[in-house]
């Protein structure tokens, strides 16, 4: 593979540089949030400090407070981002067991995120605040939009991708969704929140071009271009500050530059000291009162924090209240979370979010007429998926698990035998430190060789759990957990018909299943609907349509925290401080690294089978040539060469012909999910905007576009291009 460029260039010699202020567009609409500034302003004269202190903390564990006085209503928060969380007792993490908190179990982030689908963020991000409403919640603590850096982080199953294009794309969708239903967001966790382990101490040192191009631009979008009303701020540090006291983050970017209207909170217990938090940004502390409560009140006093900066709070807070038409106690809760419109939305982002990696002549669709003993083997085809691990669950009303969804699909056109195969790692193995790295357990081996032995076909049912995958920490390996490699040799000696099935939320090492199987399909932590979604994909109900949002390495150590030592932090260039983290892979993160240093990974981000066939003709673009404030319209012919019905994602990517700063092999820069019956075609547009071809320039602190030749690659992955064509801009 072509190496285009190398680390550490910044000269800026030949080129043309075309200077403007920000990544995208800036000709938005106001912000809804400030309609009501006159009307915020008298209310904020009639507060007391007293008043105004109680609103800038959390009340209970999901609450901060109004002013009941001046019929100001609570601010009530729904854990999100995958789900609107049961209603708990106010000041602990118990439940409060309600009977009709049962919610809609929403495929994770990283299943949404393999849709490739603004529009199915869009609809997911509606149908969570129709069920949020439903609950008289006024803002979901969703999206969450950090980049997958790390194979192994604890909650790449919650984020969406590794580039941040395809994740701002869909943090649009979400967002707008949720907020023209009534409810606001609160993107999290800002920023750079991409490791678990020692969330609360680390400190990341990333320089700024990276940090504006790959970590906030999907904050950047969600802000600007849907009018994002909420901002969490994260646990860790970016350059020597907490990110609930961090002026650059919060004051001089989120507010000055990209000019957010609306409410920064605080990541639960992520407030370290009161003066810095009040005067770099933070409106509220949750969610309890331990700084901002009487020590902020005691710092008033001693002039230390002017009380016009409380009434900034107060004001902000203020914005998002008027926006989000409150919900009184007496009509919440008043029927089940759940209902049959949210549940179908949960299927429809399942079935197009399963991504099949894998598909050896043909293996799948399952034929029922040759197959008529199915095995069925892994614990993870009946262990439900919606809670577990630390962090955020859902009350799920149903979650049909695999072997449930085989057997309601199946019915009687098959026998289906179901073996455990490998004991589930569970939650008090992980609390006490046990690895769930653990050898096969002999006896569930052994039944599991019997039940394949007995099969036509065995689907193996592998992958993670959410006690594996977790909030709080990281995965040490990507090896499937249980011995589950042992157990599909173990099979495979019986039975070489093989098709497993990955139920996970993040990369698995898969060098061992690949061996053993004729085909592979991921179908994530898919919600509610993710059984029946499953058995409409490997019966051929539908054609699998998922993209791979991130990368899957070979091994851990070729993918670039770890190839470079700056994860896990105990041996890197800092001396081994486990308090720092250092991105000195700077821009290569994901596919940008695996491309420009010509690694093979084990599948490539974008890549996904189907069960038909797709020709990609004919791409044109109107002109050679385009200015600074133009868009390229890549047009092509999309031909449906099988006979199903199928969706395909078009994928564009951009790579810089002779340019002089250092770029990464190739970016997306659009992409669309398209559905063609057998035969069709369609002639399709993708748009890019030369000015999201920008570069955010170091040492003028601007978005900056480098004129240059490019070439635009049109393919069904990152590696997978049809078709291309050059053009100068
Ligand atoms: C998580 C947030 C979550 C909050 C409330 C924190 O530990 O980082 O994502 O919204 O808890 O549950």
């Amino acid at each position: 593979m072509k190496h285009l460029c190398t680390m550490g260039v910044t000269a800026l010699l030949s080129c043309i540089l075309c200077l403007s202020g920000c990544s995208l567009s800036d000709n938005r609409p106001p912000s809804k949030l400030i309609k009501n500034e006159a009307k915020i302003k008298s209310i904020i004269k009639k507060m007391t400090l007293e008043e105004k202190i109680a609103m800038i903390h959390g009340k209970h564990m999901f609450t901060s407070a109004g002013v009941e006085r001046l019929g100001i209503a609570d601010i009530i928060y729904a854990d999100g981002p995958f789900g609107i969380r049961e209603e708990m007792e106010p000041h602990s993490w118990h439940s409060l067991g309600l009977s009709n908190d049962s919610s809609t179990f929403f495929p994770t982030g990283s299943a949404l995120a393999a849709t490739w689908s603004k529009d199915l963020a869009y609809t997911y991000g509606k149908s969570l605040a129709q069920e949020a409403r439903l609950r008289g919640k006024d803002m979901i603590l969703g999206p969450a939009i950090n980049i997958q850096r790390l194979p192994t982080g604890g909650r790449t199953y919650e984020y969406l991708s590794e580039d941040p294009f395809l994740n701002a794309q869909l943090s649009v969708g979400y967002t707008q969704g949720v907020q023209d239903n009534g409810v606001a967001v609160c993107l999290k966790h800002y920023a750079l929140n991409n490791q678990e382990n020692n969330r609360g101490r680390v400190n990341v040192i990333v320089n700024s071009r990276t940090m504006r191009e790959i970590y906030l631009l999907p904050f950047e979008a969600a802000v600007k271009e849907a009018d994002a009303y909420g901002v969490m701020a994260a646990y860790n540090k970016v350059a020597g500050d907490w990110c609930s006291e961090n002026d650059l983050l919060l004051n001089q970017i989120l507010r000055n530059e990209w000019k957010f209207k609306g409410m920064v909170i605080s990541d639960w217990g992520g407030v370290h000291h009161t003066v810095n938090a009040a005067l770099h940004g933070l409106d509220v502390e949750m969610p309890n009162s331990r700084f901002f409560g009487q020590a902020l009140l005691d710092s008033i006093q001693a002039g230390t924090v002017p009380v016009s900066v409380i009434d900034e709070k107060v004001r902000n807070i203020l914005r998002v209240r008027f926006a989000i038409e409150p919900i009184p106690a007496e009509e919440a809760n008043k029927t089940m979370t759940a209902q049959p419109e949210q549940l179908r939305v949960a299927y429809d982002v399942a079935a197009k979010s399963i991504v099949l990696l894998k598909n050896k002549e043909s293996f799948l669709p399952l034929n029922l007429n040759q197959y008529k003993k199915i095995a069925v083997i892994g614990e993870n085809a009946i262990h439900k998926q919606a809670n577990g691990g630390y962090g955020a669950g859902v009350k799920a009303l149903y979650e049909v698990t695999p072997l449930e969804g085989l057997q309601a699909k199946i019915g009687d056109q098959a026998e289906i035998a179901f073996s455990q195969g490998y004991r589930g790692f569970t939650g008090q193995e992980r609390i006490s430190h046990i690895s769930p790295y653990s050898e096969a357990d002999p006896k569930l081996l052994q039944e599991a060789v019997k039940t394949a032995k007995n099969a036509d076909i065995v689907l193996f049912i592998a992958g993670n759990n959410r006690e594996v995958e977790t909030e709080g920490s990281d995965r040490t390996q990507m090896t499937l957990p249980s011995g589950q490699d042992e157990v599909i040799k173990a099979i495979a000696a019986v039975n070489p018909n093989i098709v497993t099935i990955v139920v996970a939320g993040a990369p698995v090492d898969l060098s061992v299943v690949e061996a053993y199987s004729s085909s592979i399909v991921i179908s994530w932590f898919n919600g509610t609907e993710g059984g029946n979604a499953l058995a409409d994909v490997l019966l051929g109900n539908i054609s699998p349509s998922g993209k791979l949002p991130f990368t899957f390495p070979v091994k851990l150590e070729d993918s670039p925290a770890y190839a470079l030592n700056n994860y896990p932090q105990t041996t890197t260039e800092t001396g081994g401080d486990k308090n720092v983290a250092v991105y000195s892979e700077e821009l290569l993160v994901g596919y940008r690294w695996f491309d420009t240093k010509g690694i093979a990974p084990r599948y490539s981000f974008g890549h996904g089978l189907s069960y038909t066939t797709f020709e990609y003709t004919n791409l044109q673009t109107k002109k050679e040539q385009y200015g600074s404030n133009e868009s390229i319209d890549v047009t092509f012919e999309l031909k449906n060469t099988g006979e199903r019905e199928a969706d395909e994602v078009v994928q564009l990517y951009v790579h810089r012909l002779d340019a002089t700063i250092e770029w990464p092999f190739k970016e997306l820069k659009a992409f669309e999910r398209v559905s063609l019956k057998g035969g069709e075609s369609q002639t399709l547009t993708l748009t890019i905007p030369v000015s999201k071809l920008r570069y955010w320039n170091e040492d003028n602190h601007k978005w900056i576009l480098e004129h240059s030749e490019i070439e635009l690659m049109l393919g069904s992955s990152s590696s997978d291009i049809h078709l291309t064509k050059k053009v100068k801009i």
